[in-house]
């Protein structure tokens, strides 16, 4: 605890009254949205007590806080995967700042591969539900009360209010939505083809290596928690020698990104 509340210390002397209401998390090459704060506060992860430092490729490292609307945000430009060595108590930690510094909702995008045979290179899902599918679960060891009960209840993890909200902008705005169920596991390895097509048979539609730990932490402490995958490639085929790359990702990822920042710019305002 002492350690957030020394990071939540050191964010509060240079933010003075803002109260952020939102976080937000953005996945590989989703970072535009960042661009859409205004009245911007920038803070280096490195210079945030007790912070991790990110250190993959094309992410920078900044808490951006801002307004959004009428709405006070707290981004993270960069995030933290398990992949990269970091613990769970790591890729987790901003999340609990950010309840710490009076998030109540919290907005996550990634880049996955899509499992759902009916899905295309550039759909969005909505993460309806997911599979824990990590080596480790962030609320293992001594459970912190003070952030939530020891069993969380997990039959709501992603919030059904944000979930048909999504889905009218996306109607209004003329953007197809999926919705479906997001199995998260360590990476870097991409999927093999006996992988995917177990994937496939545990009912997920689409894969990734982040989200779901930021997501179960967010949960667990009270916070209203809303996920979208960008589908950056298709690995529904196992066996059909097709191959991913992470150019095929980052290059699928950039495109479908203005459709990603419609729904969730439209979706922060109207909170
Ligand atoms: N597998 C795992 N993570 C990913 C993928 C994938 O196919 N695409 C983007 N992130």
């Amino acid at each position: 605890m002492k350690k957030y509340q020394d990071a939540v210390k050191y964010i509060k002397n240079i933010i003075i009254d803002t109260t952020p209401k939102i976080g937000i998390v953005l996945g590989s090459g989703l970072g535009l949205m960042t661009e859409k704060i205004e009245d911007k506060i920038v803070i280096p992860y490195s210079s945030i007590p007790n912070f991790p430092i990110s250190t993959v490729d094309g992410h920078d490292g900044n808490l951006i806080i801002g307004t959004i609307g009428n709405n006070s945000v707290i981004a993270m430009q960069g995030r933290f995967h398990f992949y990269e060595g970091y613990s769970m108590e790591e890729v987790t930690f901003p999340i609990r700042v950010m309840k710490l510094l009076g998030v109540e909702y919290l907005f996550v995008s990634n880049a996955a591969g899509g499992l759902n045979p009916e899905y295309k290179v550039g759909d969005l899902m909505i993460i309806e539900d997911h599979i824990n599918f990590f080596p480790g679960n962030p609320l293992r060891g001594k459970n912190e009360d003070s952030f939530g009960p020891r069993f969380p209840d997990m039959s709501k993890t992603y919030c059904p209010k944000l979930i048909n909200k999504a889905l009218e902008i996306g109607r209004h705005e003329n953007i197809k939505l999926k919705k479906g169920i997001y199995i998260g596991s360590s990476g870097p390895t991409l999927e093999t083809p006996a992988e995917y097509k177990l994937f496939r048979l545990f009912g997920a539609d689409a894969t990734g290596m982040s989200t779901i730990p930021e997501i179960i932490v967010a949960h667990h402490c009270g916070i209203s928690c809303f996920g979208i995958s960008v589908i950056t490639n298709e690995s529904a085929i196992p066996f059909s020698g097709s191959t991913s790359t992470i150019e095929e990702v980052k290059t699928n990822a950039a495109a479908a990104e203005p459709k990603l920042t419609t729904i969730l710019l439209n979706l922060i305002e109207q909170i």
